[in-house]
């Protein structure tokens, strides 16, 4: 069997709810659990038997970033990986038609797509066996799992057939309630899905080739629009009830990452994954080193006093220096930030070279909407309430800020490069 993977990264206009954090990194480069969202990806993939190539597809500059990404995933996973550029945002299926040829040479008898912007233990594994089993005509199998009639309205929703799994309809943000199942951003799918993307391709090529009043050519303002296919409305939609289209259900740790909260939780899921995949990545109490509670991670380089104290839920990102009494707790510390004695970061994202002064307190609220329930879905809250106000978020540090000694920071987002003077509740700080 010869298996392939697409990931689709977006561009630089996507992730706009993960600034300011996505200002500095392309968002699907943004370490959690001390490594890149889609490093995520690319390992769960590199583990399902015959997956020979990785094809990011999306409308970045290709950049040092990326460049890097894919060095070391490639010497990780002994698998080749490639960038594909789109010369416009394409959609979330157009781009994979674009490059259609790429995709198929070598003849993949299936290939995975996942959104970029979804975590999770993904069952691929199981995903591959079931669309087997499904008639040799299936274009598609989405992976679903279930969301509450609230959380269901933000994603797509899939009514299907209880025996069979097929999807007979599909709602792409419904404005009343469809399904509690939802669709996770992951597809199996075989060669003959390219069948419906050609014949949407062309049939958008003639609904755009306009005619102006005098009868001049084709509209060229217009011109990209027409290689625009998304995969949810255009492709999915009209695949319901035609026997092509199987959802194949999970309750294993899902969720999107959308907001920068969303990384925290996401944090929390891949730091308790490893305890199964990877316990050599967590840290571990012994004498002279800093007091573990649950889950942490600690980048090697990174220089920790023993009497800090971490976790549950803490990551310290590489070359990041942690001083005496420091407390940590459901938080990202990232590359380079510096966080004096005695000061205490809670439900938090601390950017690249970051400064963070003596007995300084930063402090969030983590946008959980169930923490009891392990496996709930993030709910994508909204930066303001409706009155205005913004409402209480984690707290995000940008880049290279210098937060003084001895005040509070709540509830905020302060963008990059800040040197901040006093307490702050509440607030962006631009
Ligand atoms: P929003 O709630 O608006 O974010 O919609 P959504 O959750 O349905 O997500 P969206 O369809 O925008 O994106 C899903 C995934 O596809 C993300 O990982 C995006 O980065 C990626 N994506 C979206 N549009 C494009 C595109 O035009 N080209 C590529 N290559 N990727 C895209």
């Amino acid at each position: 069997m010869m298996l392939k993977t697409i990931i689709l990264v977006g561009g630089p206009m996507k992730g706009t709810r993960f600034r300011p954090l996505s200002l500095e990194t392309p968002k699907p480069l943004f370490p959690v659990a001390g490594f890149p969202i889609i490093h995520h990806h690319v390992e769960a993939c590199a583990q399902v038997e015959g997956m020979k190539e990785v094809i990011l597809i999306g409308f970045y500059q290709p950049n040092d970033a990326l460049n890097r990404f894919i060095t070391q995933a490639q010497q990780q996973f002994k698998i080749q990986i490639r960038y594909l550029q789109e010369y416009t945002a394409l959609g979330t299926a157009g781009g994979i038609y674009h490059f259609r040829d790429q995709i198929l040479a070598g003849n993949p008898d299936y290939f995975f797509l996942m959104n970029a912007d979804v975590c999770g233990d993904f069952p691929l594994k199981e995903m591959l066996q079931f669309h087997m089993k499904k008639p040799a005509s299936t274009y598609c199998t989405i992976l679903g799992t279930e969301a509450t009639r609230q959380q269901s309205l933000t994603y797509g929703c899939i009514v299907e057939s209880k025996d069979t799994h097929e999807v007979m309809h599909y709602v792409e943000k419904p404005e009343t309630f469809i399904s509690t199942t939802i669709n996770c951003g992951i597809y199996l799918c075989s060669p003959t899905l390219f069948g419906p993307l050609e014949v949407e391709f062309k049939k958008n090529l003639e609904q755009n080739y306009n005619y102006d009043e005098q009868g001049f050519g084709c509209d060229y303002n217009t011109a990209p629009a027409k290689e625009v296919i998304r995969m949810e409305q255009d492709i999915f939609v009209p695949l319901a009830s035609t026997g092509k289209l199987y959802v194949y259900h999970t309750d294993r740790f899902w969720s999107q990452i959308k907001s920068a909260g969303a990384a925290i939780y996401a944090n929390r899921h891949y730091l308790d994954l490893y305890q199964k995949s990877h316990p050599e990545r967590l840290a571990k109490n012994s004498v002279g080193k800093p007091q573990i509670r649950g889950d942490v991670f600690i980048h090697p380089s990174a220089q920790v006093h023993e009497t800090a104290v971490l976790g549950p839920n803490a990551t310290i990102g590489k070359n990041c220096v942690v001083g005496e009494g420091v407390r940590v707790r459901d938080s990202v510390i990232l590359e380079g930030a510096v966080l004096q004695d005695h000061c205490c970061v809670l439900d938090s994202i601390i950017g690249w070279n970051s400064q963070i002064g003596v007995w300084t307190r930063i402090e969030g609220t983590p946008n959980d909407p169930n923490p009891n329930k392990p496996f709930a879905k993030i709910e994508t809250t909204q930066t303001f309430t409706n009155d205005g106000k913004l409402n209480p978020s984690i707290t995000v540090i940008g880049s290279d800020v210098q937060v003084p000694s001895e005040v509070i920071i709540l509830n905020s987002i302060v963008l990059p490069n800040k040197e901040l003077s006093g307490c702050y509740k509440n607030q962006i700080i631009l």
